[in-house]
């Protein structure tokens, strides 16, 4: 998209948590919209499903639309926000938008994680921008650092707190003595936890994310149903995924050993082998008082090693409309200004392996299971 004086139109599929905080950043601070050095931004239209729900949020019915297959087809769309969430139709709107030229921009993880290597062909094919640093702990910008101001480097490993939920209920399980079950109901009536919390708390949602930084720092897509999300007993038998089978006494054991159990995401190259990450998203004993350790709540930390740069580590508000909004905002300002891809700069990625990773140590809770332990 060339970057003239030219208005451009954008349109946006879907106005829940995210997508109202970007309506309302256009209706009421347009200025952030108006690069200094690229094309003005206009909204074009926004399309739910509800439209009595969308006017009653204060959405003017003149923008709004239950067609989101016209809105991203219409002659007058340059830009097309994709904040619906879930495979289908997002995927359809989103490839067909890509396939015609448009530029897109999307928090959706699942469909980047699970539909990324045709979307990238199509969206390099149809030479169309695709922005996607919203999928990735929310409001911190991890994703486009990544793939261009430590685009010297050789990126060794990522690994990170990426899910708030989880994190949220394993902080009020250490700080709090509450039992699983009472965490999770908390993280519920805080509104950090859906009704069905099951892609949070089983590690899905935190194996969407490792995939899109995977992609990033290592050049690979990897397959999500290969990542593994189980702490282990001593016989290799696989426990419960993700967070579920964490006891507060498995807590209490790894205090007292100077550690606290958090949902770890990371993935390094494996063997020599390009393409082949070890990768996994499993709840692991790290170092109490460690900048891991200590990331509370719902907050989310990634961790970069890479050559030459060293560490560097990225923390913020991994969740919530307002600060994810600030991600889409600023990939629409990015698209404004002519900067193309999340994946600018870099190759075209290819298929990866997902390979097993290899634990030094284990600390082994009174539940029997293995938490793998870093530092
Ligand atoms: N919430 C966060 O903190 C957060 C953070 C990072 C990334 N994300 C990602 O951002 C995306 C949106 O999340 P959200 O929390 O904003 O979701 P949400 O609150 O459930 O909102 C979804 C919106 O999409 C609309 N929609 C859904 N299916 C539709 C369809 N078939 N046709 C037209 N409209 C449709 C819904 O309309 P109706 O209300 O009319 O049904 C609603 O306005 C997801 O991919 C999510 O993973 C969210």
């Amino acid at each position: 998209l060339a970057v003239s004086g030219r208005r451009l139109r954008v349109a946006i599929l879907g106005a829940g948590t995210v997508g109202r905080e970007v309506v309302r950043a256009f209706l009421e601070t347009p200025a952030r919209l108006q690069p200094a050095d690229g094309s003005p931004l206009e909204l074009a239209g926004v399309a739910v499903r509800d439209i009595a729900r969308a006017t009653a949020a204060g959405i003017p019915a003149r923008l709004l639309t239950d067609a989101p297959a016209h809105l991203v087809g219409a002659q007058d769309v340059d830009i097309v926000v994709e904040l619906m969430g879930g495979e289908e139709p997002a995927r359809t709107l989103v490839a067909a938008a890509l396939d015609a030229g448009r530029p897109v921009v999307t928090a959706n993880k699942r469909l980047l994680a699970r539909h990324g290597p045709s979307l990238e062909a199509i969206a390099r094919r149809a030479e169309s921008p695709l922005r996607f640093e919203a999928t990735v702990a929310g409001g911190v910008p991890i994703l486009a650092p990544l793939a261009s101001d430590l685009g010297a480097n050789a990126v060794t490993r990522v690994r990170g707190i990426v899910n708030g939920t989880t994190n949220f209920i394993l902080s009020a399980m250490a700080h709090a003595g509450r039992s699983y079950g009472e965490a999770l109901a908390a993280a519920q009536a805080a509104g950090y936890a859906e009704a069905d919390p099951a892609a949070d708390v089983e590690g899905q949602d935190a194996i969407e994310k490792l995939v899109i930084l995977a992609r990033l720092a290592f050049g690979a897509w990897l397959p999500p149903e290969a990542i593994p999300n189980q702490t282990t007993d001593d016989d290799g038998a696989a426990g419960p995924p993700g967070i579920i089978g964490v006891t507060a006494a498995d807590i209490v054991a790894a205090r007292a050993a100077g550690r606290t159990i958090k949902l770890l995401a990371t993935a390094a190259p494996a063997g020599g082998v390009p393409g082949s990450i070890a990768a996994r998203v499993v709840a692991t004993a790290v170092p109490v008082d460690s900048p891991l350790g200590r990331t509370s709540g719902v907050l989310n930390r990634i961790e970069i090693d890479a050559r030459p740069v060293g560490q560097v580590a990225f923390e913020g508000p991994g969740a919530g409309g307002a600060a994810t909004s600030s991600a889409v905002i600023g990939d629409l300002i990015a698209i404004a200004r002519g900067l193309g891809s999340t994946w600018a700069g870099l190759p075209e990625a290819g298929r990866g392996r997902v390979v097993a990773a290899e634990h030094e140590a284990y600390l082994v809770g009174p539940s029997g299971a293995r938490y793998p332990v870093v530092d």
